[in-house]
C-alpha cells in the first residue's frame, strides 16, 4: 500500500501553496482538484454561489483525472475556508471516494475571518475514515509554513 496522497481545490492559490510544501515534506502523491465549471471571478457573484452550493449541500462535478485514493492509506485533504465551511469541489471529492479505514488529514487556508470545523464537515462525508486534527493556515503565512506544517504532522503521528 502506498503511504501519503495530497488533494487540494484552491481557488487563488494559497491551498495549493500549502499542499506543495506538505509534499516536499513528506513525498506524498499530490492531486489537484478543479470543478467541471470554473467558479466566476467576480466577487460577488462567488459569494452568492458558494453560499447557494453550500447551503443546499451542492456537490459541483469535477474535472476528470483525480487520483483514485484507493492505494494510499493517509490522505491530506485541504481546500480554503469558505464561508465557514469547506469548499464545494473538496466536498465532492471526498462523498464521491469510500476512505473508509484511512487516515484523513484535513488542512485548510483562511483570512482570520469566520472559523470553520473543517474535522467535523469531512467526518460526515467519510464515514468510517479516521479523520485527524484540522489544521487552517493563514493566507500569507510567510516563512513559518514549513515549521507549522512540520509541528502538525509530528503531533498527528506521535
Ligand atoms: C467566497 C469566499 C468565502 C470566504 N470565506 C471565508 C471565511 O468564512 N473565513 C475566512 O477566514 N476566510 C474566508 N475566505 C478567505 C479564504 O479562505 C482565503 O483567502 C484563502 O486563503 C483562499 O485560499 P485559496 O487561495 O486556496 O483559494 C473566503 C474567500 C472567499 C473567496
Amino acid at each position: 500500500m502506498k503511504e501519503y496522497l495530497i488533494v487540494s481545490y484552491s481557488y487563488t492559490g494559497h491551498t495549493h501553496r500549502i499542499a506543495r510544501e506538505i509534499q516536499t515534506l513528506t513525498g506524498a502523491d499530490w492531486c489537484e482538484i478543479y470543478p467541471w465549471q470554473p467558479y466566476p471571478m467576480a466577487f460577488p457573484e462567488l459569494l452568492e454561489q458558494v453560499r447557494k452550493e453550500i447551503q443546499t449541500g451542492y456537490h459541483p462535478r469535477l474535472l476528470p483525472g483525480t487520483s483514485n485514493p484507493k492505494p494510499y492509506s493517509v490522505i491530506f485533504a485541504g481546500s480554503p475556508n469558505w464561508c465557514g465551511h469547506i469548499a464545494p469541489p473538496l466536498a465532492s471529492w471526498l462523498a464521491k471516494h469510500d476512505l473508509s479505514g484511512k487516515m484523513i488529514m484535513p488542512f485548510y487556508s483562511h483570512c482570520g475571518g469566520v472559523s470553520c470545523d473543517f474535522g467535523r464537515e469531512i467526518a460526515r462525508l467519510c464515514p468510517g475514515a479516521k479523520v485527524c486534527e484540522a489544521l487552517g493556515v493563514l493566507e500569507n503565512p510567510g516563512a513559518d509554513l514549513p515549521r507549522i506544517l512540520q509541528d502538525w504532522i509530528k503531533k498527528t503521528f506521535t
